[in-house]
């Protein structure tokens, strides 16, 4: 069983011939909204993927709350967790160019509001507790002292990397999964070397994964003594918002399901780039049999 303690917007798509600088406006035409949120994203790719996946988080009370909310519900994830609470559900306003790279800007709305103690009595012994960096800091703590106590092991994607002090947080973490900017930010809050090789080599332990993620260069990644490096499939980039949340999502279930440390990130990777085919986070979120034949052909 994983739990997902996490975000959940409604996202504002527009396509725009080129991602604006600092002070630019750049217009495209209509704009598309799609249920989103990292923590959403990750809970419905890991449901996709085959796991039985609960989501613990909060909508406000809006017109957006049932949209942002459809996807998990539609896919059987269990809402029971989430929490309507006064106010704005999150908003993510996101540009895409033609080369399906994003910008977004999220306006965290009832995320900002989200408790640790929603999780309690669901978390147990072999479960997998599911966080990123959209929600409070100091209830991810909680969350993960939770997890601790329950037997449950921590999965950890740190998007954004929060400003706080996450040094105690990385040390209980059982996977680790980043975006070489984030390996950056966080090598530089732990005195490491920021690149990608040498970051999973400073961090990956024998009861912890760490992954890079490069895009369209694939991952690398160690556990214990063992190093992964893999490329990734050619596909057609169309939207790349959400592949980092795929890749979560499939990883997660993966190692749920007990496949083997190398098995899994290769699900992971297929899953990312099977997610970039189509326009929405959740919308590209692959099936099963499909992160499991492109997976089977990652060399
Ligand atoms: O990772 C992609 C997600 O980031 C989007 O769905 C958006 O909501 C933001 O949270």
């Amino acid at each position: 069983m994983i739990t997902v303690f996490g975000s959940i917007n409604l996202d504002l798509v527009v396509a725009v011939p080129r991602l604006p600088t600092a002070g630019e406006t750049v217009t495209g035409p209509d704009h598309q909204s799609f249920a989103g949120g990292k923590g959403a994203n990750q809970a419905l790719s890991a449901c996709r993927a085959g796991s039985d996946v609960r989501m613990v988080g909060a909508v406000g009370k809006d017109a957006f709350a049932d949209l942002a909310l459809a996807n998990m519900k539609s896919e059987g994830v269990d809402l029971s967790g989430v929490r309507s609470l006064d106010g704005a559900t999150g908003l993510a306003f996101i540009g895409i160019d033609r080369q399906g790279e994003n910008q977004i800007i999220v306006a965290s709305g009832a995320n900002a509001r989200v408790e640790a103690d929603w999780l309690s009595p669901s978390l147990s012994q072999g479960d997998m507790l599911m966080l990123q960096g959209e929600t409070p800091f100091g209830e991810a703590e909680k969350a993960i002292a939770m997890a601790g106590k329950s037997g449950a092991k921590v999965f950890w994607n740190p998007a954004p990397v929060p400003m706080e002090d996450i040094k105690a947080l990385i040390e209980t973490t059982a996977t680790l999964v980043v975006n070489e900017t984030e390996a950056a930010e966080v090598a530089e809050r732990l005195g490491i070397a920021p690149e990608p090789q040498q970051f999973v080599e400073a961090l990956a332990a024998p009861e912890r994964t760490v992954v890079v993620t490069l895009g369209g260069d694939g991952v690398v990644a160690g556990k214990g003594e063992t190093r992964l490096r893999l490329p990734s499939p050619a596909i057609k980039v169309v939207d790349t918002t959400g592949a980092g949340d795929a890749f979560c999502g499939a990883l997660a279930c993966a190692l749920d399901q007990g496949r083997p440390f190398e098995r899994a990130i290769r699900e992971g990777v297929a899953a990312g780039a099977l997610a970039c085919t189509v326009t929405g986070a959740q919308s590209s979120a692959p099936a099963k049999d499909d992160i499991a034949r492109l997976a089977d052909q990652i060399v």
